[in-house]
Parts: C-alpha cells; structure tokens; sequence
C-alpha cells in the first residue's frame, strides 16, 4: 500500500501543482478571520515585526474560526513559535490551494494548514520538521453506502478539498469521479446530500465533520500516514529560526498540549 501510494502521489501531484499555480490570486483573506491575532493589530506598541501566516480556516481542530478569531492547533503553534522568536502572528485565511502561492510570492511569510509534507510541494517550499502526524480516512452515509473500503472507491463519485492530498490520492483511483471542494465541510454536506459516494480527508477534521452531519462515519480503513509541517518561501533564514523554536517548544511539552487540548486521543 504504502509504495503504490508513494507512485499515485508522484503522479499525481503534477497535476496538482499546475492547479495550485493557477489558481493564486482569487482567495483574498476572508474578512471575518483575517487577522486572527488576539492582540492589537498595532504593533507599533510593541515594535515587533509582524508574520503573515497563509491558512484555510475550515479545517477544525487544526485551524478554524470561533468569535471572529481563527484557533486550533495550528494557530496557538504559530502563536507560540512567534512568541519566541519575538514576532506578533497575524493569520491570513486563504483557500487551501492558494497557500503555497501566497509563500512563494511573498505575500505571506509561511503557510501552515494541517500541510502535509510531500515532495511535490518541496519543489516549490521549504518545509520546517513535521510538528504532528495524521492519516487519510474516508467519510461515508451511515445507511446504505456504496463504499465499504479503500477498494470500494473505484468508479465511484468521491468528494474532496481541492489541491489537498486527499484530492490527490482519490484522484488516480480507477474510473473514480472527484468532485473537489474549496472547504471539506461543502464536500461533506454533498455527501448527506447523496451528491458523493464517500469524501477523503484527513482524520481530525473527519471526525469533526461526521460530528456535525449525523448520519456520517468514518470507515476504520485510514492511508497513508502523513507528516503536518509548516512550509516556508525556498531558501527562507526563518525555516532554521522555526525548526529551533519548534524543537524547544516540543522539548517543553508545548507542542502536545496544545495537540492534547483539541484532540482527546491523542
Ligand atoms: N493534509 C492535507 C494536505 O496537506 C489537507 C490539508 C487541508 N488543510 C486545510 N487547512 N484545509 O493536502
């Protein structure tokens, strides 16, 4: 599995890159997350410098808007890396597939969104050490699914988050049909709308997607492991700044619990 999976991913993620430089532009931050930070957006007071963190915002409990501000984990990560460097974090909510173009442009100084780390997206980013790990699963109806497993998915409809890895991988199954979503939560809704046979996602938000659809499951078959990091413009000085924050921020326990504060099992 895991070897047919690399193979799909290599090429697969040709495709995916030509979408994710064609569709820059067009996603400007949404107003009601745009800056997300809890403190003042004057940093004068302060003096720090600012960094603009590119993310999608609908990826609960990753990154996810409550009371106008984005949360979740990746947010109080960021939040704790730019403490420490010094930095104030302002987020910028983007759809997913315009982060990496927002890095590599310049018009945000790294993206993290529950981004997993492929080669593909090496070629254009640089990627920090992974901060976590999650896994591939698939949503299914409750009564009556067509989709049972994995296999099951040849020559269905499956929905999915555009330019995700999940897009990616459901993608190059046989005679599949991919419906592709700008938010999980739309592919999701197809799902109990009987528009879609099954959504691949992430597990995380799965969960908390099923959570917010009765009458959804997640099938006990997840993929491939996958390594979350934060990606970087090429050649960035902040990636070694990160990778030491991180570490520090792990070593201390930090970082689990803030993964601990959102996810129960984890
Ligand atoms: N882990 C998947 C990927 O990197 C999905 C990430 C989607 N993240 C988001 N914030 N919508 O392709």
């Amino acid at each position: 599995m895991k070897k047919v999976l690399s193979v799909i991913l290599a090429v697969a993620m040709l495709g995916v890159t030509a979408m994710m430089f064609s569709a820059c532009g067009g996603s400007a931050s949404s107003g009601a997350s745009s800056n997300a930070s809890s403190e003042s957006k004057d940093s004068s007071t302060t003096g720090a410098k600012e960094l603009h963190m590119a993310t999608n915002a609908a990826f609960e409990p990753y990154e996810y808007v409550e009371g106008g501000q984005v949360v979740g984990i990746d947010a109080e990560i960021a939040k704790a890396i730019c403490d420490k460097l010094g930095y104030k974090l302002v987020i910028d909510d983007m759809d997913f597939d315009a982060i990496i173009t927002a890095v590599t442009s310049g018009k945000a100084d790294f993206g993290m969104a529950g981004m997993t780390v492929t080669e593909e997206r090496k070629q254009s980013v640089d990627f920090t050490d992974p901060y976590t790990n999650a896994v591939q699963v698939i949503i299914v109806n409750e009564k009556n699914s067509p989709v049972a497993s994995a296999d099951d998915l040849e020559g269905k409809t499956v929905g999915v988050q555009l330019g995700t890895t999940g897009d990616i991988y459901v993608s190059d199954v046989k005679d599949v049909k991919v419906e592709r979503f700008n938010k999980g939560a739309d592919a999701v809704l197809a799902l109990t709308q009987g528009k879609v046979d099954a959504v691949v996602i992430d597990k995380e938000p799965a969960k908390a997607f099923s959570k917010q659809n009765p009458g959804t499951k997640i099938l006990d078959d997840p993929f491939e492991n996958e390594d979350y990091a934060i990606c970087l413009k090429k050649g960035s000085e902040l990636t070694e700044k990160f990778n030491t924050a991180l570490k520090d921020l792990k070593a201390d326990g930090t970082v689990d619990d803030i993964i601990k504060k959102y996810i129960n099992d984890k």
